[in-house]
Protein backbone atom coordinates (compact mmCIF):
# COMPACT_ATOMS: atom_id res chain seq x y z
CA UNK A 1 0.00 0.00 0.00
CA UNK A 2 1.34 3.19 -0.95
CA UNK A 3 1.57 6.38 0.43
CA UNK A 4 -0.17 9.76 -1.36
CA UNK A 5 1.73 12.78 -2.38
CA UNK A 6 1.59 15.18 0.18
CA UNK A 7 -1.88 17.26 0.88
CA UNK A 8 -0.11 20.53 -0.12
CA UNK A 9 -3.14 23.08 0.68
CA UNK A 10 -2.78 22.11 4.09
CA UNK A 11 0.90 20.89 3.83
CA UNK A 12 2.47 23.79 3.63
CA UNK A 13 3.98 25.79 6.20
CA UNK A 14 2.15 28.81 7.45
CA UNK A 15 4.39 31.90 7.82
CA UNK A 16 4.00 33.54 11.10
CA UNK A 17 3.63 37.45 10.61
CA UNK A 18 5.17 40.10 13.66
CA UNK A 19 1.45 41.25 13.53
CA UNK A 20 0.59 38.59 15.08
CA UNK A 21 3.04 39.21 18.33
CA UNK A 22 1.26 38.95 21.25
CA UNK A 23 2.04 40.12 24.97
CA UNK A 24 2.42 36.74 27.11
CA UNK A 25 -0.60 36.35 28.82
CA UNK A 26 0.40 36.22 32.96
CA UNK A 27 1.73 33.53 34.56
CA UNK A 28 4.68 32.30 36.79
CA UNK A 29 6.92 32.05 33.71
CA UNK A 30 5.80 34.63 31.34
CA UNK A 31 8.06 37.49 32.38
CA UNK A 32 10.72 35.74 30.94
CA UNK A 33 9.01 35.77 27.71
CA UNK A 34 9.44 39.11 25.40
CA UNK A 35 6.26 38.30 22.77
CA UNK A 36 4.07 35.18 22.23
CA UNK A 37 4.86 34.58 18.02
CA UNK A 38 2.00 31.26 18.12
CA UNK A 39 -0.82 31.16 20.68
CA UNK A 40 -2.43 27.88 21.90
CA UNK A 41 -5.37 28.51 19.45
CA UNK A 42 -3.39 29.06 16.55
CA UNK A 43 -1.27 26.09 17.55
CA UNK A 44 -4.56 24.10 18.03
CA UNK A 45 -6.07 25.40 14.42
CA UNK A 46 -3.00 24.69 12.73
CA UNK A 47 -2.59 20.55 14.57
CA UNK A 48 -5.76 19.87 13.26
CA UNK A 49 -4.88 20.96 9.75
CA UNK A 50 -1.72 18.86 9.54
CA UNK A 51 -3.31 15.82 11.26
CA UNK A 52 -6.29 16.00 8.18
CA UNK A 53 -3.63 16.17 5.51
CA UNK A 54 -1.78 13.14 7.34
CA UNK A 55 -5.11 11.36 7.49
CA UNK A 56 -5.56 11.69 3.56
CA UNK A 57 -2.05 10.76 2.85
CA UNK A 58 -2.26 7.76 4.97
CA UNK A 59 -5.63 6.27 4.83
CA UNK A 60 -4.84 3.63 1.34
CA UNK A 61 -1.36 2.72 3.26
CA UNK A 62 -3.04 2.14 6.97
CA UNK A 63 -5.06 -0.74 5.03
CA UNK A 64 -1.67 -2.25 5.55
CA UNK A 65 -0.70 -2.10 9.20
CA UNK A 66 -0.33 0.91 11.28
CA UNK A 67 1.79 3.81 10.79
CA UNK A 68 4.31 4.38 12.94
CA UNK A 69 4.71 8.11 14.67
CA UNK A 70 8.36 8.60 15.77
CA UNK A 71 8.41 11.29 18.12
CA UNK A 72 11.58 12.97 19.44
CA UNK A 73 12.01 13.39 22.74
CA UNK A 74 11.99 15.47 24.32
CA UNK A 75 10.69 18.84 22.77
CA UNK A 76 8.27 17.02 20.51
CA UNK A 77 6.11 15.27 22.81
CA UNK A 78 3.67 18.25 23.74
CA UNK A 79 3.49 18.67 19.44
CA UNK A 80 3.11 14.92 19.44
CA UNK A 81 0.83 14.16 21.77
CA UNK A 82 -2.19 16.85 20.07
CA UNK A 83 -1.07 15.54 16.45
CA UNK A 84 -1.16 12.00 17.01
CA UNK A 85 -5.03 12.77 18.08
CA UNK A 86 -5.76 14.82 14.80
CA UNK A 87 -4.80 11.41 12.48
CA UNK A 88 -7.84 9.37 12.45
CA UNK A 89 -6.32 6.14 11.19
CA UNK A 90 -4.22 3.43 13.20
CA UNK A 91 -1.46 4.66 14.46
CA UNK A 92 1.81 3.55 16.46
CA UNK A 93 3.77 5.26 18.75
CA UNK A 94 7.60 5.06 19.47
CA UNK A 95 10.26 7.72 20.51
CA UNK A 96 14.06 8.27 19.60
CA UNK A 97 16.47 11.13 21.34
CA UNK A 98 18.58 12.75 19.95
CA UNK A 99 20.92 15.84 20.91
CA UNK A 100 22.62 19.19 19.57
CA UNK A 101 21.82 21.58 21.92
CA UNK A 102 23.64 20.48 25.05
CA UNK A 103 22.49 23.56 27.63
CA UNK A 104 23.85 26.35 25.49
CA UNK A 105 21.49 28.45 23.40
CA UNK A 106 23.84 28.05 20.61
CA UNK A 107 24.14 24.54 18.57
CA UNK A 108 27.24 22.10 19.45
CA UNK A 109 27.27 21.34 16.19
CA UNK A 110 27.21 17.48 17.06
CA UNK A 111 24.50 15.23 16.87
CA UNK A 112 24.09 12.24 19.75
CA UNK A 113 21.83 9.59 19.66
CA UNK A 114 20.34 9.18 23.40
CA UNK A 115 17.64 6.72 22.64
CA UNK A 116 17.51 4.76 19.84
CA UNK A 117 13.74 3.43 18.87
CA UNK A 118 12.19 0.26 20.13
CA UNK A 119 10.28 -0.50 17.07
CA UNK A 120 11.84 -2.55 13.43
CA UNK A 121 11.29 0.18 10.67
CA UNK A 122 11.80 -2.11 7.51
CA UNK A 123 8.87 -2.32 5.31
CA UNK A 124 6.79 0.30 8.05
CA UNK A 125 5.56 3.77 6.71
CA UNK A 126 6.69 6.21 9.44
CA UNK A 127 6.45 9.95 10.09
CA UNK A 128 9.32 11.73 11.92
CA UNK A 129 7.54 14.18 14.00
CA UNK A 130 9.41 17.34 15.01
CA UNK A 131 9.24 20.40 17.16
CA UNK A 132 11.59 22.42 15.55
CA UNK A 133 13.61 22.34 12.07
CA UNK A 134 16.32 24.98 13.68
CA UNK A 135 20.02 24.25 11.58
CA UNK A 136 18.49 20.91 10.76
CA UNK A 137 21.39 18.93 11.87
CA UNK A 138 19.82 16.43 14.50
CA UNK A 139 16.96 16.12 11.55
CA UNK A 140 19.53 15.10 8.37
CA UNK A 141 21.33 12.93 11.13
CA UNK A 142 17.91 10.99 12.07
CA UNK A 143 17.18 10.58 8.83
CA UNK A 144 20.96 8.88 7.08
CA UNK A 145 20.08 6.87 10.15
CA UNK A 146 16.42 5.60 9.88
CA UNK A 147 16.83 5.02 6.13
CA UNK A 148 19.46 2.89 6.53
CA UNK A 149 16.67 0.27 8.08
CA UNK A 150 14.75 0.35 4.89
CA UNK A 151 10.83 1.46 6.04
CA UNK A 152 8.77 1.65 3.29
CA UNK A 153 8.25 5.54 3.91
CA UNK A 154 9.74 8.11 5.92
CA UNK A 155 8.50 11.66 5.37
CA UNK A 156 8.54 14.50 8.51
CA UNK A 157 6.23 16.22 10.11
CA UNK A 158 7.28 19.23 12.37
CA UNK A 159 5.49 21.94 14.23
CA UNK A 160 8.39 25.07 12.94
CA UNK A 161 10.82 25.32 10.57
CA UNK A 162 13.19 27.89 10.56
CA UNK A 163 14.29 27.84 6.70
CA UNK A 164 18.22 26.90 6.92
CA UNK A 165 19.76 25.07 4.24
CA UNK A 166 20.46 21.45 5.55
CA UNK A 167 20.94 17.53 4.26
CA UNK A 168 17.21 17.15 5.14
CA UNK A 169 16.02 19.64 2.47
CA UNK A 170 17.76 17.72 -0.26
CA UNK A 171 15.02 15.50 -0.91
CA UNK A 172 11.84 17.78 -1.62
CA UNK A 173 9.03 15.28 -0.34
CA UNK A 174 11.12 14.40 2.78
CA UNK A 175 9.62 17.36 4.87
CA UNK A 176 5.95 16.44 3.79
CA UNK A 177 4.36 18.46 6.60
CA UNK A 178 4.97 21.70 8.55
CA UNK A 179 3.12 23.82 10.77
CA UNK A 180 4.68 26.98 10.90
CA UNK A 181 7.72 28.68 9.88
CA UNK A 182 9.30 31.01 11.90
CA UNK A 183 11.84 33.66 12.05
CA UNK A 184 15.38 32.80 13.62
CA UNK A 185 14.83 33.92 17.42
CA UNK A 186 14.91 32.05 20.34
CA UNK A 187 11.61 30.58 20.72
CA UNK A 188 10.15 27.99 23.82
CA UNK A 189 7.14 26.75 24.99
CA UNK A 190 4.85 24.24 23.67
CA UNK A 191 7.68 20.99 24.33
CA UNK A 192 10.35 23.47 23.52
CA UNK A 193 12.82 24.49 26.06
CA UNK A 194 15.58 26.51 27.57
CA UNK A 195 17.85 24.83 29.90
CA UNK A 196 14.50 22.07 30.26
CA UNK A 197 12.59 24.89 31.65
CA UNK A 198 9.25 26.29 29.46
CA UNK A 199 8.16 23.10 28.02
CA UNK A 200 5.22 23.40 29.45
CA UNK A 201 3.43 26.88 28.59
CA UNK A 202 0.86 26.15 26.28
CA UNK A 203 2.09 29.23 23.65
CA UNK A 204 5.74 29.08 21.60
CA UNK A 205 7.09 32.84 22.49
CA UNK A 206 10.38 34.27 22.23
CA UNK A 207 12.87 34.12 25.08
CA UNK A 208 14.01 37.36 26.63
CA UNK A 209 17.97 37.75 25.21
CA UNK A 210 18.58 38.43 29.21
CA UNK A 211 17.59 35.38 30.41
CA UNK A 212 20.25 33.02 28.27
CA UNK A 213 22.54 36.12 27.90
CA UNK A 214 24.42 35.19 31.31
CA UNK A 215 25.28 31.37 29.88
CA UNK A 216 26.27 32.42 26.19
CA UNK A 217 28.83 34.77 27.79
CA UNK A 218 30.33 31.87 30.19
C1 LIG B 1 15.98 20.46 19.76
C2 LIG B 1 14.68 20.22 19.02
C3 LIG B 1 15.12 19.52 17.76
C4 LIG B 1 16.52 20.07 17.54
C5 LIG B 1 16.49 21.07 16.44
O1 LIG B 1 16.30 19.30 20.45
O2 LIG B 1 13.81 19.43 19.80
O3 LIG B 1 15.16 18.13 17.92
O4 LIG B 1 16.93 20.72 18.75
O5 LIG B 1 17.75 21.68 16.28
P1 LIG B 1 18.63 21.54 14.99
O6 LIG B 1 17.71 21.63 13.79
O7 LIG B 1 19.56 22.71 15.07
O8 LIG B 1 19.36 20.23 15.03
P2 LIG B 1 17.32 19.27 21.67
O9 LIG B 1 18.58 18.60 21.18
O10 LIG B 1 17.48 20.65 22.23
O11 LIG B 1 16.64 18.33 22.69
P3 LIG B 1 15.16 18.42 23.30
O12 LIG B 1 14.21 17.96 22.21
O13 LIG B 1 15.20 17.49 24.46
O14 LIG B 1 14.89 19.84 23.70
Amino acid sequence: MSVSEPTRDLARPVTVESAWYATPPTGSQSGDIAQVILSEEQINARIRELGAAITRDYWQAAQGGPLLAIITLRGAVAFAADLVRAIDLPVELDFISASSYGSHATTSGSVQILKDLDSDLNQRHAIIIEDIIDTGLTLSKLITMLDARQPSSMRVCALLDKNKPCPARDDPGRLAYTGFSIPDAFVVGYGLDYNQRYRNLPYIGVLKPEVYAADAEA
